[in-house]
């Protein structure tokens, strides 16, 4: 019984030795230790021994029992530790390694060619209206002298909601709302950006969704060289102070006399190229001064006040501006034409 129970204490100790892991470990505790194991099976046979041997074999089987506990209790211990290294190398963090740029979103050129512009006048004193892109058909076009049968609105053909509500075909109908809720009275110096609707086939130059930019101006003694000088500042600032401008007559229904105004052609210096056609000068805008018509009926007194106006397109001033070719690209959202004009890059 002695020779068994030594015996199983190596036998014990060289498996514990060997353990590979936790689990493994954890079988051979129950294996040797439980109570079905072969420790407890080897007292079973203590009937069989002399009085004086029963202690002793007893003292030997707790001594055995112990010394196997002592040592999973070791090999437990460093296998634990094992672990924790094993785990604190697998998850390492290398924080030296750089790391995934983050890819950042931009304004779009239209929206920042517009802050651009509304900066420019804000900076003259003007503050930024805006209004709403379903319009009346009496702001659109009646308040702003093109009465219903006027032939001029042809040029601007129409998304009509019904018969006297549609959706705003210019920046212009803002023009008569703010001279009509100043109820007459006091100066107005405004800039409106915003987007208009025409029923326009989609091409390189044509959008049935775009965005301009109106100005008003409305005071006592305002003169035409007053919008003259605006319109100066804003070309060379916007285009450079290397261009030059000029006002040709045109005509539109709400302002009298009426200009429109032209830059120098960058790309050719004014001897005439592909982009100004030929005559060295490109088209910018058209403007005017208020006619009276207009002021009256939003409550404006021509004889006391004057005032001058101006309408842009946003798309056009940054087509020439970064020589972007098709008007489409505003509106396509393709992101290798937007990323060029990136500010983060
Ligand atoms: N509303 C005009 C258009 O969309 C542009 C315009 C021209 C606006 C002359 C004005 C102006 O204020 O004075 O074609």
């Amino acid at each position: 019984m002695e020779e068994r129970l030594k015996e199983l204490k190596e036998e014990a100790l060289q498996l514990v030795e060997k353990a590979a892991n936790l689990k493994e470990l954890n079988g051979i505790r129950v294996s040797y230790l439980g109570k079905k194991g072969p420790i407890t099976e080897v007292l079973k046979g203590m009937g069989k021994l002399s009085p004086e041997e029963r202690p002793k074999m007893g003292a030997l089987a707790n001594e055995v029992r112990d010394t196997i506990a002592k040592a999973i209790e070791n090999k437990q211990a460093v296998l634990e530790e094992e672990e924790v290294q094993r785990k604190l190398a697998a998850e390492k963090i290398d924080v030296t390694l750089p790391g995934r740029p983050v890819k950042v979103g931009n304004a779009h050129p239209l929206i920042r060619i517009i802050e651009e512009i509304e900066d420019l006048f804000i900076g003259m004193g003007y503050t930024v209206a805006e209004g709403p892109e379903v319009e009346t058909d009496y702001y659109n076009f009646e308040a702003l002298n093109l009465p219903k049968g006027h032939p001029a609105r042809d040029m601007q053909d129409s998304f009509y909601i019904t018969e006297d509500i549609l959706m705003r075909t210019h920046t212009s109908p803002m023009q008569a709302r703010v001279m009509e809720k100043n109820k007459g009275k006091g100066p107005v110096k405004i800039i409106v950006p915003g987007k208009v609707y025409r029923r326009d086939n989609d091409d390189a130059t044509h959008s049935h969704q775009f965005t301009q930019i109106e100005g008003l101006v409305v005071d006592e003694n305002i003169r035409l060289s007053d919008l003259k000088g605006t319109l100066e500042v804003f070309a060379k600032k916007i285009f450079g102070e290397d261009r030059e401008i000029r006002l040709r007559p045109s005509f539109f229904p709400f302002t009298e006399p009426s200009v429109e105004m032209d830059i120098s052609c960058k790309i050719c210096g004014g001897d005439g190229c592909s982009v100004c056609k030929g005559t060295g000068w490109i088209e910018i805008l058209g403007a005017g001064m208020v006619h009276p018509n207009v002021l009256e009926m939003s409550g404006y007194d021509p004889k006391k006040y004057t005032g001058f106006a101006f309408g842009m397109g946003p798309e056009r001033i940054a087509m020439l501006k970064y020589g972007i070719d098709d008007i489409r690209h505003f509106y396509t959202n393709d992101i290798r034409f937007l990323k060029q004009f990136s500010v983060h890059e």
